[in-house]
């Protein structure tokens, strides 16, 4: 029988101790996000749709993209019991230099189109939390301001190779100049993918106004307020012609760009280089071999190649093939901190995050960053704590399976490409 009797008053003022309501809307938005996925659905309902889906679409299918999420939700954990972790150590030392936390942020081309504090959000948030920024390339803030940004902490710039040398090749050395410490140089666009959400929507860069985007904006009058009282919109380094996202990489990338290319620009650059869109196991060892001082397994957020390689699949054997002391990163898919910390109880030294960096801009400007950050370390430090890990060192092959859903028919023996004769290289 339960006892039952008359509610105490004083009991039911404890109960009704009504919080504060938060005025900052921004705030508000921002703490009601718990994942990286809520700060998404607010970032599309703050966006403008050709904006939101340049950054959250991928090429053709999405097929990559979707495969690469898939794999990390397909992670199983194995922790150890009784293993104390109070205090969990999240920094890392990367290519010379600490990281508070095990990832940095990805370059990104156009950014101040998501919103308009752009880079500077990016690298404002990175300098608070101390972890790398990178600057593309197609960067929408110029090197000096993200160096005055974040003047202290770790500036990374992105490299596509262009048609014309002279350009790309300035821009290191304005890099270099300002004090950039790592140099990423991007291999896996030699042309742009095709992008077709950007096609479908009619997107181009500057933003061209129509029926739609008219439409489209009436619920979104802060985007367009801030764009139209902003600096315009065009890259910060590099002068171009409008037209798709597609046209412009097009017309400004080499498609035979080489590993002649990658000995040049060792030559001219001071300090680290990486190369980004490691897709296989042996260019990684021909890159390790070569003595570049790291690699990222990337398919560019499933942006060019659809149904690539997936760059969490590929880790463990490429870990294996080219020792646990070489300097193996990986990007594409990332969307949660457990994530990041099985790539690094599979041997990677450090990841990259693009869309949940951009999530985070859209939802709320350098405090959405903030977010994303905030997020993702809560979520590794978690995860850490669960694992009965308290530092990353710690992370082992052991704590992760792969739960694979695709497995290849056959698999080949070796999937170097082939040297080309000398007089088809060049053609
Ligand atoms: C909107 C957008 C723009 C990007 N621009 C560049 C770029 O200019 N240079 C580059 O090397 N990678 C670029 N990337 C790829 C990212 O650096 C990174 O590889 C990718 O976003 C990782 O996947 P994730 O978005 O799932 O984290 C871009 C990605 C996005 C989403």
């Amino acid at each position: 029988m339960v006892k039952r009797q008359l509610p105490k008053p004083t009991e039911l003022l404890e109960l009704m101790q009504f919080k504060k309501p938060e005025l900052n809307g921004t705030k508000r938005r921002l703490d009601g996000a718990l994942t990286i996925a809520d700060l998404q659905k607010i970032a599309k309902r703050r966006t403008p749709k050709a904006a939101f889906d340049y950054t959250d679409g991928a090429a053709e299918g999405e097929l990559s993209l979707t495969r690469a999420r898939q794999a990390f939700e397909d992670i199983e954990f194995h922790p150890d019991i009784l293993r104390p972790a109070a205090n969990v150590d999240t920094s890392v030392e990367v290519l010379g230099g600490r990281s508070a936390l095990p990832f940095g942020i990805a370059p990104t081309g156009f950014t101040r189109l998501m919103q308009t504090e752009g880079e500077s959000a990016g690298a404002g948030a990175a300098a608070a939390a101390g972890i790398p920024f990178t600057l593309s390339t197609l960067g929408t803030t110029s090197i000096e301001d993200v160096k005055a940004t974040n003047p202290n902490g770790r500036n990374w710039f992105q490299l596509y190779v262009m048609r014309d040398r002279d350009i790309s090749y300035g821009l290191v050395a304005r890099a270099a100049a300002a004090g950039f410490d790592t140099l990423m140089f991007t291999v896996d666009t030699p042309i742009a993918g095709a992008r077709l959400r950007d096609k479908r929507n009619g997107f181009s860069i500057p933003p061209q106004l129509t029926i739609g985007t008219i439409i489209n904006a009436i619920p979104r009058p802060w985007w367009w307020i801030d764009f139209l009282t902003t600096p315009k919109l065009e890259f910060a380094s590099l002068s171009t012609t409008g037209g798709t996202v597609g046209e412009l990489l097009n017309s400004a990338m080499d498609p035979t760009i080489s590993y002649e290319d990658l000995e040049y620009i060792r030559s001219i650059w001071p300090g680290k280089i990486i190369i980004k869109g490691v897709q296989n196991v042996a260019d990684s060892k021909r890159l390790i071999d070569l003595g570049v001082d790291g690699i990222v397994l990337s398919n560019h957020g499933g942006r060019q190649l659809d149904r690539a390689p997936i760059p969490f699949h590929l880790l463990p054997e490429v870990v294996r093939e080219v020792g646990k002391d070489a300097t193996v990163m990986i990007d594409t898919g990332i969307m949660n901190g457990a994530d990041i910390v099985a790539s690094m109880a599979l041997g990677a030294k450090f990841t990259l995050i693009g869309r949940a960096y951009l999530y985070g801009l859209m939802a709320g400007g350098r405090a959405g960053v903030d977010r994303t950050i905030e997020i993702l370390r809560t979520e590794i430090e978690r995860t850490m704590a669960l694992l009965g890990v308290s530092s990353i060192e710690e992370l082992e092959p052991r704590h992760v399976t792969q739960l694979q859903r695709l497995t290849p028919v056959a698999q080949p023996a070796a999937r170097a490409a082939r040297p080309r004769p000398a007089a088809a290289a060049k053609s």
